[in-house]
């Protein structure tokens, strides 16, 4: 009979561990190295943390840590102190500019805990915030701390952690609002008990919120004021974009035992570059205009694109990432309208991909998958 283990974390073999999993041994080296004053129930000091997501080498001990996040230094240090004050941490931004990801390795650094997560919906009830109830034991006992079922929230204030919730402004306003007297009065009442759980020193809240969803549930200003908000931007530069889908893909392959993406692979260039110029509606050389699809075309997407023709290569080819192995990966990426998007896709295959010095492979691809 197959075992189904009782508690996911007993699950061999995860499909995606955590960030302070993942990255343990990183971790590990910071903290054993860190000399730098701690603010009370951190893991390591600020300067730790920004290095662990910026990336460089451990000071003395020599150990490389990978960059998790690439671009402007000011944003994760702004970030990082945001977390060590009273003011709670609100990154903002389109979608895939790595606001989760950010989250998650910020959590992990500073308490060595990513897991105390609130994932905003429209639905989100406010007990995912605060508190819900065992029903069987509160229906035999009566109300008590026993048959209380703490939040993420609650926990981590409980053990002085950093709480993360996902799409803030996903979740009903007044739901949100809930988080108002946590943020203010570090405290969150427990009337039924006529008792309450006191945040200890260490607890702070991440949340992300993505710019398009402004307007579905606007923050209120009251909660707004509570938060440092800080706008992850689009990358840079193609340069970096291309660095940040590298990685990713060269670990997300790994996870999933795909041949490794050679060094400045073509395909990724490739991929970077088409979606850079039809997000900004004009070629890189900055020459030609060309109009924007309706898809978001982000580097979450890119990663996506290139992982996948990644795996078609692996399984039905020989292994080599081709121009065959992401054009249909493109193609479904930029065409979400099937009608607006698919004009657009053919002007710009017809104006700038035939055009392109080096490219033919690519463009008899596109068209073959587009037919
Ligand atoms: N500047 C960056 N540095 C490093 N990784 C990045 C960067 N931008 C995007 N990524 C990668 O993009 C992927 C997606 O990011 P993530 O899911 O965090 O985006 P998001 O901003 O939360 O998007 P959404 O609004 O859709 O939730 C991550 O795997 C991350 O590695
Ligand atoms: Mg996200």
């Amino acid at each position: 009979m197959a075992v189904v283990p009782t508690d996911i974390e007993d699950a061999p073999g995860a499909l995606r561990p955590h960030a302070e999993e993942a990255f343990a041994h990183e971790l590990k080296a910071l903290a054993a190295a860190d000399d730098r004053p701690r603010p009370y129930g951190w893991n390591l000091s600020p300067w730790a943390v920004a290095l662990y997501l910026l990336g460089g080498t451990v000071p003395g001990g020599g150990t490389v840590i990978t960059p998790k996040y690439v671009g402007p230094r000011r944003i994760v240090e702004v970030a990082v102190t945001t977390l060590a004050t009273d003011r709670a941490l609100l990154l903002l931004g389109v979608p895939g500019t790595a606001k989760t990801w950010v989250s998650e390795h910020l959590a992990a650094a500073v308490s060595g805990d990513s897991t105390l997560l609130v994932q905003g919906t429209a639905g989100t009830p406010e007990e995912a915030i605060r508190y819900g109830w065992n029903y069987a034991e509160l229906l035999t006992n009566g109300p008590s701390r026993r048959a209380l079922v703490a939040g993420p929230v609650m926990r981590a204030m409980a053990e002085g952690r950093i709480a993360r919730v996902e799409e803030l402004t996903r979740i009903p306003a007044d739901v949100q609002d809930s988080l108002i007297t946590i943020l203010s009065e570090k405290t969150l009442p427990i009337p039924e008990l006529g008792s309450e759980t006191q945040a200890v020193r260490g607890f702070n809240l991440i949340a992300t919120a993505n710019d398009r969803d402004r307007g579905v549930n606007e923050l209120s200003s009251a909660l707004r004021r509570r938060f440092n908000t800080v706008v992850l931007p689009l990358p840079a530069s193609a340069e970096d974009e291309i660095d940040i889908v590298t990685r990713r893909v060269d670990q997300l392959g790994r996870g999933l035992d795909l041949p490794a993406v050679p060094e400045g692979a073509d395909e990724i260039r490739r991929v970077v570059t088409v979606f850079r110029e039809l997000r900004g509606g004009v070629t890189a050389d900055g020459r030609t205009k060309v109009k924007s699809p309706s898809g978001t075309l982000s580097t979450a997407e890119a990663i996506s694109v290139v992982t996948n023709g990644l795996a078609l290569a692996a399984h039905f080819g020989d292994g080599v990432l081709r121009a065959g192995d992401i054009a249909a990966g493109i193609l479904g990426a930029v065409v979400r309208d099937p009608a607006a998007d698919r004009v657009i896709w053919q002007e710009y295959l017809e104006t700038v991909v035939r055009e392109r010095e080096g490219w033919k492979d690519f463009y008899r691809a596109c068209r073959e998958a587009s037919a």
